[in-house]
């Protein structure tokens, strides 16, 4: 754990968010030696199913053999570089370059080359293997890191290990899959989602669900963060409303409480809450017992440095993925999972949806039993042609102009408040890479 004294950020430059030489800093000392949220074990449970990553310009295999092992490699042909296979989830018994034909196995090792005579230095194997990435699986995500002497993906996470445990994320199913476009670094975004300050100004709906002003934050080593707050209520800035809210009333409705009894009583809330839950666990579907009352009407968020945000409930969950641009810094990309628990019949219950979440759409188009990723622009969330949510919707709304405003000369550095410490946290990280990355290109 790392306290908020120690933190030492207190202002951000603009140049981060444009300047080239710190985006080619980053190629080579972030995403190419980090710990990166690539796929989704459930897309790879099948033999010969795959999974392609791409990351700047890196792009990544990862595959699952014939014989059920996870492999990942570098998606670049070992003859002349080409890319191998194009981005998404997909099956194939082989891996065939588009170019000249040579032929991989699903662990990366060359099959065959057509005219394999006419190499006169003949096909060493080794040599001519799809080059390796280090992977390991945690909470139903695979991890990809290029740095092959790189530490375990538990020393990496740390502390975040325990304080993701008691939730099943593993067994949460995948509702929506998107991606959104956005002229703006891909470290704005995760500032965006690294504070609640500006919740009250451009989320205004939150107040009638989410207690912002009590949330709680904690800041890890590595750059990882967490956040705590208090759901099943309204915003204690605000005067308790006489009636439950709309959000308050769909969420009773879920466990089957009646929401006119809590009239006059709406701070009762949170608890009946934890009442029914307990009264319910192991019988309406849902198993509660590895999680505190408090983590039972708690939203709760996971930043993964570099650029992963787990945010979610015991029954649902938001993956956002920010992406750079391969060669513009002031453009990205930002994935988004909306993954749910079902209702599990063994525990008495029907396999459905029963609580509430968080998909833009109440389905998703699928294809093979999957739901396909919708790639757009966020143009299209402002003309209200796509969403990602309402609340989603309302973020991008502005990245676009917080990366303008950043670039230009008339800004310097920002001024941070006591709710952007994880903003402060992540940007200290940040800046103990760069100066070790300025270091050791020094020597
Ligand atoms: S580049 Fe792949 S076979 Fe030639
Ligand atoms: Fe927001």
């Amino acid at each position: 754990m790392i306290r908020e004294a120690d933190i030492q950020t207190t202002h951000i430059d603009g140049d981060r968010y444009h300047d080239r030489s710190i985006m080619q800093l980053e190629t080579d000392h972030i995403w190419r030696k980090t710990w990166l949220l690539a796929a989704l074990e459930s897309d790879l449970r099948a033999p010969k199913s795959n999974v392609v990553f791409d990351i700047g310009h890196d792009s990544i295999i990862i595959a699952r053999t014939a014989d059920g092992f996870l492999s990942a490699y570098h998606n670049a042909c070992t003859h002349r570089g080409t890319r191998l296979l194009a981005e998404g989830v997909g099956t194939a018994p082989l891996i065939t370059c588009p170019y000249h034909a040579w032929c991989f196995n699903l662990d990366g090792s060359l099959r065959a080359a057509p005219d394999a005579k006419s190499f006169s230095g003949g096909l060493p194997p080794e040599r001519l293997r799809l080059k390796p990435v280090k992977l390991e699986s945690w909470k139903g995500f695979v991890f990809v890191n290029m740095d092959m002497g790189a530490a375990t993906l538990s020393e990496f996470l740390g502390t975040l290990v325990d304080r993701v445990s008691p939730y099943n994320i593993a067994d949460m199913a995948l509702l929506e899959d998107q991606s959104v476009s956005v002229d703006c670094n891909w470290k704005a975004m995760i500032d965006n989602f690294s504070e609640l300050y500006h919740v009250d100004h451009i989320h205004p709906q939150h107040k009638r669900f989410v207690d912002c002003p009590n949330a709680t934050d904690e800041l890890f080593e590595n750059g990882h963060t967490g956040l705590y707050v208090p759901g099943f209520v309204t915003d204690s800035r605000y005067p308790v409303p006489d009636k439950p809210t709309d959000y308050q009333e769909m969420q009773l409705n879920t466990l089957g409480i009646d929401p006119s009894e809590f009239v006059g009583k709406v701070a009762e809330i949170p608890a009946a809450i934890i009442r029914a839950k307990r009264e319910q666990s192991g019988k309406n579907g849902y198993d509660y017992s590895a999680l505190s009352d408090e983590q039972l009407t708690t939203v709760f968020q996971f930043n993964l440095f570099p650029n992963i945000i787990l945010s979610g409930s015991p029954e649902g969950l938001w993956m956002m993925r920010s992406r750079p641009h391969p060669d513009d810094p002031s453009k990205s990309l930002l994935d988004k999972w909306a993954l749910q628990l079902n209702s599990d019949p063994l525990l008495g219950g029907q396999g459905d949806h029963k609580q509430t979440l968080h998909a833009a759409s109440k389905k998703a188009a699928q294809e093979n039993g999957r739901v396909l990723r919708d790639c757009f622009g966020y143009e299209a969330v402002l003309s209200g042609e796509k969403s990602m949510t309402e609340t989603i919707d309302q973020d991008i709304s502005l990245l676009a102009r917080v990366q303008a405003g950043a670039q230009s000369s008339g800004f310097a550095s920002a001024w941070l408040s006591n709710q952007e410490i994880r903003v402060a946290h992540f940007h200290d990280t940040l800046n103990m890479t760069y100066d070790a990355a300025r270091n050791s290109e020094k020597e």
